[in-house]
């Protein structure tokens, strides 16, 4: 089969690679009808290098029509429609149980002292063979996929993997009070989507970003914008328009790559030129994440509110501003979504034909799986109105 496969820094390439099969009785094999390429994917092209292997397959965010399953699965069958939510988890162990599904003991990295495996995500979690590809092995199968009715068009669904949950995690992190404000740091899909369940939600939303299809989009579904990239002190801007106090929550919808970090840039560059065997262990006792959005989230937020941090940081010893945290008495929560936690709340808004979260005006590219290599680059340089990238293998 075709698969987009990783070879170096910015260098991703669409290779013929073995089919996958069953190995396990609780695996299926899906043939992929639509699978995205994520902001967590451009941390693989552009930073996390040292722990990826030459010609490992990317991607975590599939949906396609299942092709065959092991013994043990019972909830799909071949020619059934499903989505397959990016963490792999087992839905019974200790953490299943407690709905933390990113931590599923069954399938936690333990040599790497990481939770639960992900499709496509690096040595730290599993190096499982990811869904940039024409099929998917899919582990733990008589949990994961998630059926989905036939007939509306794929993206409709296909968001369920890893967009929706994740977004709907990031908000109820949030912790907003009941016709409270949240503030929504970075306006990718991630932040895009936090922003519409928020006002669906009933609260006001002040989304930040210095791309302007990015605000524009915001803007139309009812976001209050602030331009990051003519704001010279965005807390200060933000505090403005919440009568000088803040507003009550904010998400960090960023991560490691914030723009405005120039030493934490110069350590991501320089671990990605160094070798692999010196690069990984310095990136992991390190402090190496580029923290610009978070610091103006802690520096935003009110006195007693929220932080939810959705953006992916993966440095071990990242400076934080211990004295403001405290002396304003903050929440932090984060964390990988438990993509199937969210499920039933958001499996009405998906199947309602009014489409209240507006999923269908998210996506800006359609490729075949050939072109997934200019996705990337595209998506990450922010061309030609990138904001989400959908491929069809
Ligand atoms: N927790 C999870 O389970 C989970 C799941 C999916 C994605 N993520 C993470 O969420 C983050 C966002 O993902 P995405 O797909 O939306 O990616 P993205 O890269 O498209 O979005 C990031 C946005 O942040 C903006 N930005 C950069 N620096 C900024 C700053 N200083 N202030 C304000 N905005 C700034 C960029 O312009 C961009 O629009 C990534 O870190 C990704 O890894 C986490
Ligand atoms: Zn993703
Ligand atoms: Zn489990």
């Amino acid at each position: 089969m075709k698969a987009l496969t990783w070879h170096g820094k910015r260098d991703v390439r669409v290779e013929e690679v073995p089919d996958p099969a069953i190995k396990e009785p609780t695996d299926a094999i899906v043939k992929l009808t639509t699978t995205a390429i994520c902001g967590s994917d451009l941390h693989l092209y552009e930073v996390l290098g040292p722990f990826i292997g030459e010609g490992d397959i990317l991607g975590h965010e599939p949906m396609g029509i299942v092709e065959e399953v092991g013994a043990e699965v019972t909830h799909i069958k071949p020619g059934d429609r499903v989505v397959i939510p990016f963490n792999i988890s087992c839905g019974h162990c200790h953490m299943c149980g407690m709905k933390l599904f990113a931590q599923c003991e069954t399938t936690q990295v333990r040599d790497q002292g990481m939770g639960a495996a992900l499709f496509g995500y690096t040595k730290l979690y599993g190096e499982v063979p990811g869904a940039q590809a024409e099929y998917l092995r899919v582990p733990q199968a008589q949990f994961g996929p998630v059926k989905v009715p036939h007939g509306p068009p794929d993206e409709r669904f296909v968001y369920l993997s890893d967009v929706l949950p994740t977004s709907w995690q990031a908000v109820r992190y949030a912790d907003v009070p009941d016709g409270g404000t949240v503030a929504v740091f970075g306006l990718g899909p991630i932040g895009q989507m936090s922003a519409r369940i928020a006002r669906h939600l009933g609260y006001r939303v002040i989304g930040i970003d210095g791309v302007q299809e990015r605000l524009a989009m915001a803007r139309r579904h009812g976001v209050e914008v602030l331009d990051a990239s003519v704001t010279d002190d965005v807390p200060e801007a933000i505090r403005e328009l919440t009568g000088g106090r803040g507003p009550d929550s904010v998400i960090d919808a960023v991560g490691m790559e914030a723009h405005g970090s120039p030493a934490a840039k110069l350590a991501q560059t320089v671990t990605g030129i160094l070798p692999d065997a010196i690069a990984a262990p310095l990136m992991s006792t390190a402090g190496v994440d580029r923290l610009a959005a978070l610091n103006q989230s802690m520096e935003a937020v009110r006195r007693g509110g929220t932080v939810s941090i959705v953006g992916v940081y993966g440095g071990m010893a990242d400076p934080m501003p211990m004295l403001k945290m405290f002396d304003k008495g903050i929440t932090l929560r984060m964390g990988q979504a438990h993509v199937k936690r969210w499920i039933d709340d958001l499996m009405p808004l998906v199947t309602d034909d009014s489409d209240p979260l507006a999923v269908m005006d998210l996506a800006t590219h359609r490729l075949p799986l050939d072109q997934a290599p200019h996705g990337y680059e595209i998506f990450q340089k922010k061309q030609d109105g990138a904001v989400k990238v959908l491929l069809n293998p």
